[in-house]
């Protein structure tokens, strides 16, 4: 078989067959096709699509382009994944609920990118949290507190990394065969048995249109139940950024006051809606019983008793949950002012997320390092009304030059309107495989 073949056959509108999908995949990992090669059939891929059993057939081969997490021995493993977004601290909310209600949690994460966090940075902002973990001390945990969030391995899924890094420098991640491919592959790879993938849609999400971002939920839960996993689909709101704090401490302190039941009303409810999916397919219980069943241990705050074990169990420090100031805080601290007032008709997620980055809260490239202490704390949310002077948000930096930059940007993410606004809601839709 030559690539080259691959290519031109892709290129002219046809369908790969899981031989020559397996082959490209087998030459990406080993090295011995091009990066020229690879970039060519993945725009091929982006202009002409592919049908459902060749994604299956990519997403698959991908998956086991490297380690393969077993947990057959586990009893309800649940996943979950967000197609990335600002201000998304869910996972170290929504785990420890849901693993505080019998369920198994075998979380494994990503590093921000760009102008989306990521859970292990958020994570590694507790002093002493290990991130990294062998498969050894993975399932020892599993077994003996029924969670784990631990940084993916880097010998899982290595066609994805590939091939993800080449997408990204030739304008072919926008694709939903390619996106649903990259995520499921992990997803696979990851093991568990049931997956609740949240999509994100809006401005600050990389699928800004509803219905594209319908139709990838809808190709993520045909590819996972054709590998027999339980899946459900939320699309959610990525507009607007997700509660108030945008940053790793800040975040972290934000998921805390979640658990206590005293969080941000949007990502309270997108919390609370996630959790009960994984429970359901978990458990295999009805929705409404997992919804009380959440709506309990958050607010009796099992699921912040959880979090407290998981910070032990991977050598953080739990004292953070009392005193936030434990964990690094940023020396300067500037608010933002309102130029007029209104109503606020909109908060862009895309600017917040590129302020914090500016900011030095997240890394434009891959490896580069960050700024735990760094962010933007919201003090308004959209459909608020606010006057002429009004602090908007409150900047944490450390520096005067970066602060300044973010200013511009924080100020440039609102519109304020003159009439009445209503926010968008942060559930959209849901899709049950
Ligand atoms: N996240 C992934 O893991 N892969 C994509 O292609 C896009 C988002």
């Amino acid at each position: 078989m030559r690539m080259y073949d691959v290519i031109k056959k892709k290129r002219d509108g046809m369908k790969l067959s899981a031989d020559e999908i397996s082959f490209f995949i087998r030459g990406c990992v080993s090295g011995e096709i091009p990066d020229e090669q690879i970039a060519a059939l993945l725009m091929a891929i982006y202009i002409n699509g592919m049908c459902g059993e060749e994604t299956d057939a990519l997403t698959k081969a991908m998956a086991y382009s490297g380690y393969v997490q077993d947990l057959s021995a586990f009893q309800g493993t649940v996943d979950k994944h967000s197609t990335g977004g600002v201000g998304d601290k869910t996972s170290l909310i929504v785990a420890p609920i849901v693993a505080a209600n019998g369920c198994t949690v075998a979380k494994m994460s990503g590093r921000s990118l760009g102008h989306t966090g990521g859970t292990i940075d958020k994570l590694e902002s507790i002093p002493g949290f290990r991130t990294s973990l062998s498969p050894d001390e993975f399932e020892r945990q599993l077994s003996d507190i029924g969670i784990v969030i631990a940084s993916q391995s880097g010998e899982m899924a290595p066609a994805d990394k590939k091939i993800y890094a080449l997408r990204d420098l030739t304008a072919t991640i926008e694709s939903i065969p390619l996106i649903a491919s990259s995520i499921m592959s992990k997803k696979l790879a990851a093991g568990a048995e049931s997956i609740v993938l949240d999509v994100k849609t809006g401005k600050g999400a990389f699928m800004t249109d509803i219905e594209k971002s319908r139709a990838l939920a809808n190709e993520m839960i045909r590819i996972g139940k054709a590998s027999g996993k339980k899946v459900a689909a939320l699309i959610t709101d990525m507009d607007a950024p997700l509660g108030n704090a945008v940053g790793n401490s800040l975040e972290v302190e934000e998921a805390v006051s979640v658990l206590r039941g005293e969080g941000p009303s949007d990502l309270t409810e997108l919390c609370l809606a996630l959790a009960s999916h994984m429970i359901s397919l978990s458990r295999n219980i009805p929705f409404d019983n997992a919804r009380a069943m959440a709506e309990r241990s958050l607010y009796n705050r099992d699921g912040l008793e959880k979090l407290r074990e998981l910070i032990i169990y991977q050598h953080g420090d739990p004292d953070i949950i009392e005193s936030p100031e434990l964990m690094h805080k940023a020396p300067i601290k500037e608010p933002v002012i309102s130029e007029s007032g209104g109503f606020i008709s909109a908060e862009d997620a895309l600017c917040i997320g590129n302020a914090a980055l500016a900011l030095g809260a997240g890394r434009e490239s891959i490896g580069a390092s960050i700024d735990h202490s760094a962010g933007v704390l919201l003090l308004v949310k959209p459909g608020d009304r606010v006057e002429k002077g009004q602090p908007l948000a409150v900047l944490h930096g450390k520096d005067a030059k970066s602060i300044i930059k973010a200013r511009q940007i924080v100020l440039s993410s609102f519109s304020i309107s003159d009439k009445p606004v209503s926010a968008r809601p942060v559930l959209l839709d849901v899709f049950l495989g």
